[in-house]
């Protein structure tokens, strides 16, 4: 009989185990190692091929009794391996129990129940696996639901960051009424389309009111109450369920690829352009103000003279053949060449930068100049100790990268600073905390793919004298609170010059304040309409005009935006209201956003 010290010590189970791990063994050689030694007149490996043999696939409900019918098995050995099956069953079903599985809209109701006594309308999303397993339930918005106000992106941005399979929506209606509104029906049309575009389609989207519930896929399947979203293994979707009930339903694939076109973008563990805070950023105006655009302006240049986040630009580039962005912000010059710029850059390069960035432990590090200044305010201690180090990093590595390279691995530190600061979206304040997290984990941006760019960083008043284009979309401030003090940590981090910082919200000495926040406002504005070469200006407006607090009241008024721009030649004005996003104390009831579009006369 062959010895386990007579095979060759690379082809015995445990050191095969050690080197090449568990996956390269065979069930017996598993065995084998668990029962350590064999018995008289079989080896330890014959011995488990033995057991293996016997018990085949019913191995996991071996019991000691059975193991011990096997001759040579005593009691020990028997107990060694029940007790492992055992161990291994227990914290199998354990980590069952934590999923829990969909099945039909029953389950879905016993997990929205909180939402039948909401006073508002709530807007619910629970994300499912390929299994129909909730990965996450998540409050997509509150209040009204208007189809022009709910973009596709907020409820399938999440999805494909969790990579869901399927998204089913929970709605109230604290009315009562829990038939489907008109508006419910068009939302619902808007976003089953989205979903199938997407990849992740809708199961089903629920109303319920106080004491009722309206299913969409139980209406849709001849009324069945309770039926399950999977039958005969093929999973139910509602844009199927709408395609078979109304055969002349015609999707508009192509349309809503372009008004969409961010969500295909989106690529899991990378961050979007949009993915900031940013004051007075028109994100979610996008659609409308583009639907205007394409009605009213002709031509091929574009001009983003206050670009801010960029986004606007970013929606140009689908529709320009020329982009121009500008803002005199330090840390949005540097995210725009990170993100709009044409120049070279290695992806595997960045990539593993950041992953040995996000292997650094604040604990090792030494204070530096962000964490003595930020640290324990707008930064847990330890996550603002790894911020300063990856910064001084990516200077003293400069030489080694391309620009482009650079102003990636900066933006990308922006955005993950933004997105774990102590703030409410900016950084006139932190909040006070005794205890702040350690969230630190940089992502890498995800660049945008664009044609012709120029970038600026100017006053854009300056830079008017010096470009054209056809069409020219101005978005200035119009209240007194100044960018560049709202966004001065981006903006110390992105210069990285140590400067001396002031007061409780540590600012450094003021730099880049607009004209636009202040008295003299309607002047520049004036000035700067009559000096840009364009076919047209097209104009961003909102009326926190009527607001309580003086800092947030406007500079320049309605009308007196409208009678400088009809100088420059015949002027529309469209409107629509809209809630900004708004950190203070400012009453935003009643907003309304414009939108001027200017034909400069020739
Ligand atoms: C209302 S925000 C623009 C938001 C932008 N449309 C977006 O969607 O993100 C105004 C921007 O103008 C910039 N800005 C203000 N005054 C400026 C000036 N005189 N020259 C250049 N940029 C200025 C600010 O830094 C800020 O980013």
């Amino acid at each position: 009989m062959t010895k386990i010290k007579d095979i060759p010590k690379i082809d015995r189970p445990r050191e095969r185990f050690l080197q090449k791990g568990a996956d390269a063994l065979l069930k017996s050689d598993l065995l084998a190692i668990l029962l350590g030694s064999g018995i008289k007149g079989k080896n330890v490996r014959q011995l488990s091929e033995n057991i293996i043999r016997k018990f085949g696939k019913n191995f996991l409900n071996i019991t000691v009794d059975n193991l011990l019918e096997i001759s040579g098995i005593g009691q020990a050995k028997a107990l060694q391996i029940a007790s492992a099956i055992s161990l291994v069953k227990r914290f199998y079903d354990e980590n069952k129990i934590n999923e829990i599985v969909i099945k039909n809209s029953q389950d879905i109701l016993s997990l929205t129940y909180d939402l039948r006594d909401k006073k508002k309308e709530h807007l619910v999303c629970l994300y499912l696996n390929a299994r129909n397993v909730l990965l996450k339930k998540e409050i997509v918005s509150i209040g009204l639901l208007d189809k022009a106000l709910l973009h596709p992106r907020e409820i399938f941005y999440p999805a494909t960051e969790l990579n869901a399979a399927s998204v089913v929506l929970v709605h109230n209606h604290p009315s009562g009424d829990f038939s489907p509104s008109e508006k419910d029906n068009q939302i619902i049309e808007k976003i089953i389309q989205a979903g199938e575009i997407m990849g992740i389609p809708v199961i089903d989207f629920i109303i319920i009111s106080q004491n009722n519930h309206y299913s969409f896929y139980e209406k849709l399947n001849k009324q069945k109450a309770n039926i399950d979203y999977v039958a005969d293994g093929i999973q139910g979707t509602l844009f199927a369920m709408f395609e078979t009930e109304r055969p002349s339903y015609e999707i508009a694939a192509e349309k809503i690829r372009e008004n969409y076109f961010y969500i295909p973008q989106v690529k899991e563990n990378h961050l979007q352009l949009h993915n900031r805070r940013y004051i007075g950023n028109k994100h979610k105006l996008i659609e409308w103000i583009f639907s205007i655009i394409n009605k009213e302006c002709k031509g091929n240049s574009f001009a983003d003279i206050f670009a801010g986040t960029g986004v606007v630009s970013a929606v140009a580039t689908k529709h320009f053949e020329k982009i121009l962005l500008n803002d005199f912000l330090h840390s949005n010059y540097a995210i725009y060449r990170a993100f709009f710029g044409n120049e070279a850059w290695d992806k595997n390069k960045i990539d593993n930068i950041i992953k040995s960035y996000n292997n650094i432990y604040g604990d090792d590090l030494e204070e530096n100049y962000f964490s003595k200044n930020f640290g324990g305010k707008f930064f847990s201690k330890n996550s603002a100790k790894i911020i300063g180090f990856i910064r001084e990093n990516i200077e003293k590595n400069k030489k080694n990268l391309t620009e482009r390279e650079y102003y990636i691995l900066i933006a990308s530190l922006l955005y993950t600073a933004d997105k774990i600061a102590n703030t409410v979206g900016h950084f006139d304040a932190y909040f006070k905390k005794e205890f702040i997290n350690d969230s630190f984990f940089m992502k890498p941006i995800d660049p945008i793919d664009t044609q012709e760019i120029s970038i600026f960083q100017e006053d854009t008043n300056d830079l008017a004298k010096k470009i054209n284009a056809d069409v020219v979309y101005i978005d200035p401030p119009y209240n007194s609170r100044q960018y560049s003090r709202f966004y001065h940590v981006l903006e110390t981090l992105t210069k990285w010059d140590n400067p001396k910082l002031f007061g409780v919200a540590l600012k450094p000495e003021p730099e880049n304040m607009s004209d636009y926040c202040r008295a003299n406002a309607k002047d520049k504005f004036a000035e700067l309409a009559r000096d840009l070469d364009a076919k047209y200006l097209v104009v961003s407006y909102n009326n926190t005009y009527d607001s309580k607090s003086n800092s947030s009241k406007n500079k320049i008024t309605l009308q007196e935006i409208e009678q400088i721009l009809q100088k420059k030649g015949p002027t529309k004005v469209f409107e629509k209201n809209y809630r900004h996003f708004n950190a203070g104390n400012t009453n935003f009831n009643n907003h309304k956003e414009y939108l001027f579009v200017t034909k400069a006369k020739i």
